[in-house]
Order: C-alpha cells, then structure tokens, then sequence
C-alpha cells in the first residue's frame, strides 16, 4: 500500500494500516510502515497486522507520503529485520516490494563492493540502495528510481518514498499493482481492497510503467520516459468481498490463480539451454537409494504422483500417510531421502514422521509453501513451491504447484529431463487458463448436483488425482465421493455404482487408454453417468455422457491439468448446494495435532 494526501482527521498511518488489513490475506508473517516527514520513520514487527498496530498505538506519526507492506516471506526468514519497508544507508529512502528479484545476490556484492551495508537477507534491500546510489550520481529522485528498477530482474511490484518528498514511486513487472484517485489523496496498492474504502476509481498500472504519485495528481510514464494516459476504471464491489478480488469465494480465487502460480514455481528452475533443471536449494544433493515421501491429505495425493515419477526415472520411492510412518518397520537409513511434503510445513504428522526420519539418519527435505516454517526449519534442506499464500481450507492451487515443483524435483535429481519435458511444464500454465476459461465444469456440477455419490477413477500418474478429485468433492460439498485406481473397481466399489453416482474416468491417449475404456463401459453398464476427463475427446465422446477436455501435455504432467476440471466441479456442486466452501465444518487448513 503507498499513499499521500491530505485527508482531514486521518494521518497517513491509518490510512496505512487500514489498506494493510485489506491486504493480510496476501501474507501475514510480518508488516511494516514508512512515512516521509522530512525524514523518514519506520515500524516494522515479525507476526500479524496487530502486532504493528500495537506498537504504533502510542505514536503520533504526521506526515505527507507513506508506504506499508504485509509480508509472505521468500527470502530470509519472517522477523522485524527482514519485514519491509527497506531504506538505504542514509535512511531517506524507504521502499516496499512483491515479488522476486532474482539478480539480487549479484546486486548485493556490486553495492558491497561500493560500501553499502546490507541489515536483512532479503533481496528487496538492494533496491533503495540501488536509488541511493542513482541520487548520489546526481540523479533527481524519478530518474534514480527508473535507473535503479532497470537493474531488476525478476517479478516485482515497488513502491518508494524519499524523506522529503510527497510523491511515491512505483513500478511493476509481472506483479500487480494498482493505483487509487482519491478526492483528497491518492494510493496504490498490490490489490483494490487496500484502498477501496477510500475510493473506487482505479488505474491498472502495466508491466514497464512507472506512477509518479503526487497528493493531486498521477503521472504515469512508459519505458521510453514517454507519459501516457490510461483508463481510470470504476469498481463495483462491497469492500466486504474486495478481499477476495471479486470471486465469491477464496478456493475459487485460487483456482483461478493457479496459472500464476505454475509460473511462479517455475521461474528460473528449468535451464533450457542445457536441457537440465537445476534447483539451487538442492545444489550439491546426493543421489539417494531411495525415497520415502511423508504427507497428509491432498499432500499426499501429491507424493503418491512424485513416486510414481521417481520409479519410472529409476529411484524407488514409496508415498506414505505421514500418520502411519514407521522408520523401524520400513526400515530406514543413510541412503534414504525422506520428503515431507507440505503446503503449511505446520502439519504435526508430517513433522513427526520427518523427526523420527532424522532420528534414524536418513536425509530430510521439505517441499512446502511457506517460508520458514517448521518443516523448512527442522529438515536438512528446503525446495519452495511458491504457490502464494492459500487461504480456502481446501488445498487448490498449492497442489498443482506441488506436482510441478515435484516433477522439477525428479527431474534434478535423477538426472533426466528432456527439452520436450521442459517445454511441457513451461506450457501448463497457458493450458490451465484455457480449462479456467471453459464452463463445462460448471454445467455438469448443475447437471448432477442431486447424485447420490460421485466416483473418480483414474490409471498410472491419474490414479492419484482421482483420489484428490474425490477428496476435494468430500471436502467442500459434504458429499459421498471416492476415488479408485480404475482397475480396483470391479474388486468392490462397482456394487455401488449406480444409475445416481456419476462416474469421472480420467482417460489420457496412452498405454492405459483401452483399458480405462474397459472401466468406463463396466460403469456404462449399471447405468452410471459417465464424465470423461480426457485429452482424446474424439475417441472418448461417443462413449461417454459428457466430456472434459483438457490440453494435450507430456502424459507425466496430465494430472496436472486434469485436476483443475475436478476442482471447477466440486466448487461448483458445493457452491450450487450453498457450503460454506473457504471453511468447510469439521475441517482446519493446518492441522497441528497428531
Ligand atoms: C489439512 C487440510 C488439507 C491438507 C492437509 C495437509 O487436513 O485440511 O487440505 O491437505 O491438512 O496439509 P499440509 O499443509 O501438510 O499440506
């Protein structure tokens, strides 16, 4: 959030604070404020908003410019150092950012070298450095922050003050960022509920542009130094939902965010030039003998993907419910690599069953969404899946970004990666946008929303996403739903197929496809509606009752795809039966108990 204004009986700080409360659900380990009065003065506290709040409860904070942050850690760990705002040496500059700068650790060394000294590990400090140094040459304040923006690379949304101005900087690359037109101030923000209690007039800011925010006035100008005009939009929604960017729901939200997420897990990963993929966390990491993966829930689903993976590229590995590890029955040694996967790094199961992996003396790493979590902490090594925060109880986007940074994984590990793999992970994301963009997940959630009980049932890499299929449909509809490796059925579940339980075949062009086909009509035959998920949907419509197509991909990265045509149907039977979808009864994000 930035602002500057002068709003009558409203200082800067609240304006600060309320837009960060419109903004925690984006990230909550640590926030901070900076505001310009002739210097610049700085709060900044580890934990929630109300920890700020608190320690700002005593001070009279005036001034004319300021910039708050809520932060979702990625570099260095959640603590008061390390939240932002950021200031350069002097502490004239202050400057709060999103994203990624990956050329950080190179900008660092070339500032070191010039003798500035560095208080965080984050690599967002090196950008009011990098302004410092652009001002000590001579620059005026918009020419050195433009100077110190081009030395970026990576995913940034930023925002700057100087201690004696009124003006805020700003700039985006792949991260949002929006501006707010008030009557007596204006704003910006990483997204409109920051400031939409102030007001509804907002710009778009693109990729490349950088806003020159004064108390009246905007100025925007493109990457030749060129102003231009853009469109100021009106938006129409209650504050209330803002939060949530104007779905109804956050699991829909996340769906929907899941392209960006794949990008994200991807960014810098694969190395197209040499074929490989290479994970600088897991630099230096042995090849294992073998690999046990420990998760719960849809983490799970996950790592029952990976091992299969794993296998094919000539590591056994093994997926097991963290709950039911047991290093002195599997056994467990030096030669292995125990895998926690988790979205949280806080589920209590899986962080036993990575200590009693420790205890044994097999190697631990985490793949997990949050940074700095226990999992990250207590496992020897850490490999992030920057899925962004996830708020729906039930796990959308940070399965998908699991599946991609464990595919990665397999690849860096054992050595075997493709240039047609690399090219299928960087593709998934456009593929994903193009199943969000189609509503036939929608029509067959209206379609059969009165079913008894729905069936998923899959072969190979999608027999574990017919089991997530069934457990997000359980999850947030309350209703009787399974899922089957395709050739269990007949062993039982078939007796309760019925003309009321629509069955889901997940069906790709590979050498599972004649006998998923076999399935299908063993359904077909009890009269059970059949909804095929497939990439064949000539081959597959005319045996089937309806159709979700997914893109073609990689036949290992399927699943990928696939699920987010089970998610768009399970949200929408739950939404048709009006759950309470972000917070499903009986269920918890994190569950921190064994
Ligand atoms: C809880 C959540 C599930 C999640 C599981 C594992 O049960 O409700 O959605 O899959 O925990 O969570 P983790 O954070 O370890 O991935």
């Amino acid at each position: 959030i930035g602002y500057t204004g002068t709003r009558a009986n409203q200082d800067v700080v609240d304006v600060l604070l309320n837009g960060l409360s419109g903004l925690e659900y984006r990230g909550y380990d640590s926030t901070g404020v900076a505001v310009a009065n002739s210097s610049i003065s700085v709060y900044k506290r580890e934990g929630e908003l109300s920890a700020l709040e608190e320690t700002l409860s005593d001070e009279t904070l005036d001034g004319f410019a300021g910039i708050g942050h809520t932060r979702w850690s990625t570099h260095g760990q959640p603590s008061d150092t390390n939240a932002h705002p950021h200031t350069d040496c002097s502490g004239r500059i202050a400057v709060v950012h999103n994203g990624i700068i990956e050329n950080y650790q190179e900008l660092r060394e070339a500032l070191g070298a010039n003798g500035h000294r560095f208080d965080s590990e984050t690599d967002t400090e090196v950008i009011p450095h990098l302004i410092e140094t652009a001002l000590e040459q001579g620059d005026d304040f918009e020419t050195a922050f433009r100077r110190a923006v081009d030395r970026l690379d990576g995913s940034y949304a930023v925002a700057a003050i100087g201690a004696e101005r009124e003006t805020v900087y700003a700039t985006r690359n792949r991260s949002p960022l929006v501006l707010g037109i008030g009557d007596d101030g204006n704003y910006l923000a990483s997204d409109v509920p920051a400031f939409l209690e102030y007001t509804d007039r907002v710009v778009y800011l693109e990729d490349g542009q950088v806003a020159v925010m004064e108390q009246s006035d905007i100025e925007i100008i493109n990457e030749n130094g060129v102003p231009v005009n853009m469109p100021v939009e009106t938006i129409s929604w209650d504050p209330e939902d803002a939060g949530k960017s104007g779905y109804d729901h956050y699991m829909l939200k996340e769906i929907y965010e899941q392209p960006h997420a794949i990008r994200e897990c991807l960014r810098g990963r694969p190395q197209t030039i040499d074929e490989s993929i290479t994970i600088d966390e897991l630099e230096d990491l042995p090849r294992p003998e073998r690999i046990h993966f420990v998760a719960c829930g849809t983490s799970y689903h996950a790592s029952m993907y990976a091992s299969r993976l794993f296998r094919e590229r000539g590591i056994p590995a093994t997926a097991f419910f963290a709950s039911e590890y047991d290093v002195d029955a599997i056994p467990v040694d030096e030669e292995t690599l125990v895998v926690g996967v988790t979205q949280s790094g806080e589920t209590a199961d899986t962080l036993a069953a990575l200590r009693d992996a420790k205890k044994v003396g097999a190697g631990t790493l985490a793949v997990t969404n949050v940074v700095g979590s226990s999992a990250a902490r207590e496992t020897d090594r850490v490999m992030y899946i920057r899925a962004g925060p996830e708020i729906g109880v039930a796990a959308t986007k940070t399965f998908a970004s699991q599946q991609a940074a464990l595919a990665m994984l397999s690849s860096a590990i054992t050595g075997s990666c493709s240039r047609e793999f690399v090219d299928a992970l960087r593709a998934l994301s456009d593929q994903m946008q193009s199943i969000l963009d189609d509503s036939s997940a929608k029509e067959i959630a209206e379609e059969y929303v009165d079913s008894d009980a729905y069936f998923f049932i899959g072969r190979g890499y999608n027999a574990p996403v017919a089991l997530e299929g069934a457990l997000k449909m359980k999850e947030i509809s309350y209703k009787h739903a399974e899922g089957f490796p395709a050739g269990e059925l007949k062993h039982g579940p078939l007796a309760l197929v019925t003309e009321r339980t629509p069955v889901f075949p997940l069906l790709t062009s590979d050498a599972n496809y004649e006998k998923m086909i076999g399935n299908i009509k063993e359904v077909e035959s009890r009269g059970a509606p059949v909804i095929a998920v497939t990439d064949a949907e000539e081959r597959v419509e005319p045996l089937a009752d309806h159709v979700l197509r997914i893109p073609k991909t990689d036949r290992r990265l399927t699943p990928i795809l696939m699920n987010v045509q089970l998610q768009l149907v399970s949200y929408w039977v739950a939404n048709r039966l009006d759950r309470s979808i972000d917070k499903p009864r009986n269920l918890a994000k994190s569950v921190t108990v064994e």
